[in-house]
């Protein structure tokens, strides 16, 4: 058990609060006056908070860390390229085809490709090019969906305060202020899974939809996954009208197989945004897929317009070389598979020992937890689930040096170096933790 009294996280959000609105980085880092954690350092599968109290962390800083943190294989290798060579010059490098042609090799998809420094910038990018390719402005996404804080996507279903029994769909708001309700006009929203829903838009405004943007396993809505006939669907509808498909593999992408989620299902993308495990940490971001497509960026008549600054430093492509070296070649992702997969099973025996019906969702790599009597379709069906148990179960789960993200729609990440972990250990602090939710809820 953790201890109560964290005196230098108390004095360092003391701090924050005169520095930052909320005394954060980023709104999502607030957990409340109580709970808002400072990291002091991390390792492999651990973080150590800023009183020195120590987490297995299955948060893995929402995705990114596939092999673990301060991974020495990555760390050598970026080092190496920036004390010999630099940082950025505002030229090419050698190591821009490099990553391009290793990415190639692990996704038969890519025949070209852009990087970017976050997986905003890459949807970014790939709606951008979607659009110009097509001349086209609409673009569909799935509801709990997530693809980055710009305006145009930070419309969200507000199935938070939507009532399970209406027959009506639930409302669409923004996120929050600053967001003009003009960056909702080519917006359309559909429920995962839903046929109908589908054929309605194309139907209704399907010569104006440059593309479908889907994260095909909803890695912001625990890992609810596309069934594999309505990616067919989605490849087949979009084919019939001349709309791009976009598979946002933000979180999926190096993660759940070499090839990302389309490896799973079989059915590809003509362009897909990658980011976050591609880099083990570092801030490295890409979208590519046919080559027609992509070639749609350059100067000239309505050509795409696409770069920045930092695309493409130093700093980020020798990480990506060097993660996605290790991934390809070593028996990485059978490790994650495996450890996954254990978990899952030692979780399993907690809540049905507790009664507690349960499923899992999404890959071994990725995988999210409903307690409920069957898996969420979509969205509207997570809202049935009993999420306040999950975070009740999350939050003692944390007291006790587990660290995870207390909201089941965000999924246990897994990395390699989780397969030291002490199994039974972890059995038992699960075992303790659902007790006493259970006790908490009666
Ligand atoms: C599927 C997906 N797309 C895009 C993004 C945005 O990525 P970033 O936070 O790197 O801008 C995220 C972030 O979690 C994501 O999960």
């Amino acid at each position: 058990m953790l201890k109560n009294s964290k005196p230098v996280t108390e004095s360092l959000l003391k701090q924050a609060h005169h520095n930052m609105p909320m005394g954060v980085a980023d709104n999502y880092r607030y957990w409340g006056e109580e709970n808002t954690v400072f990291v002091k350092s991390s390792q492999g599968c651990t973080i150590t908070d800023a009183d020195d109290q120590e987490f297995i962390d299955f948060r893995l800083a929402y995705g990114p860390i596939i092999l673990g943190y301060r991974d020495s294989r990555v760390d050598k290798e970026v080092v190496t390229v920036i004390t010999e060579r630099g940082t950025i010059s505002g030229f090419s490098t050698d190591l821009d085809s490099q990553v391009v042609e290793l990415i190639k090799q692990m996704c038969p998809n890519i025949e070209k490709m852009r990087f970017a420094n976050s997986g905003t910038e890459a949807v970014i990018g790939a709606v951008r090019t979607a659009r110009g390719f097509t001349g086209r402005n609409k673009i569909v996404v799935v509801e709990g969906g997530f693809h980055g804080l710009y305006d145009e996507m930070m419309w969200k279903s507000d199935v938070d305060n939507w009532d399970t029994d209406t027959e009506i769909a639930p409302k669409i708001t923004a996120f929050g202020g600053g967001i003009p309700p003009a960056t909702r006009e080519h917006l359309e929203t559909v429920p995962l899974n839903d046929f109908t829903a589908i054929d309605e838009v194309f139907a209704r405004v399907g010569d104006d939809i440059a593309a479908i943007v889907i994260e095909p396993i909803l890695g912001n809505c625990g890992s609810i996954a596309s069934s594999q006939e309505y990616m067919q669907k989605l490849r087949d509808i979009c084919d019939a009208n001349g709309t791009l498909l976009i598979m946002d593999e933000v979180k999926t992408g190096f993660r759940v197989a070499k090839g990302g989620a389309q490896e799973l299902y079989g059915i590809y993308a003509d362009l897909t945004t990658y980011a976050k495990a591609m880099g083990n940490g570092y801030p490295v971001a890409a979208f590519g897929g046919r080559a027609d497509v992509m070639d749609v960026i350059g100067f000239g008549n309505n050509g795409v317009t696409h770069g920045g600054t930092y695309t493409a430093n130093m700093i980020a492509l020798s990480a990506a070389k060097a993660t996605l070296t290790i991934l390809n070649e070593t028996d990485a992702y059978d490790t994650i598979n495996k450890v996954g997969a254990d978990i899952q099973h030692l979780l399993s025996r907690v809540f049905t020992k507790h009664g507690i019906e349960h499923q899992f969702a999404g890959p071994d790599a990725m995988f999210g937890i409903h307690f409920g009597h069957q898996i969420p379709n979509n969205y509207r069906d997570w809202k049935k689930t009993d999420s306040d148990l999950y975070t009740q179960f999350a939050h003692n789960l944390i007291e006790s040096g587990i660290m995870l993200e207390p909201d089941s729609r965000e999924p246990w990440f897994i990395c390699e170096s989780h397969q030291h972990i002490d199994l039974i250990q972890l059995e038992n602090i699960a075992d303790a933790a659902m007790k006493k939710a259970i006790a908490e809820r009666k």
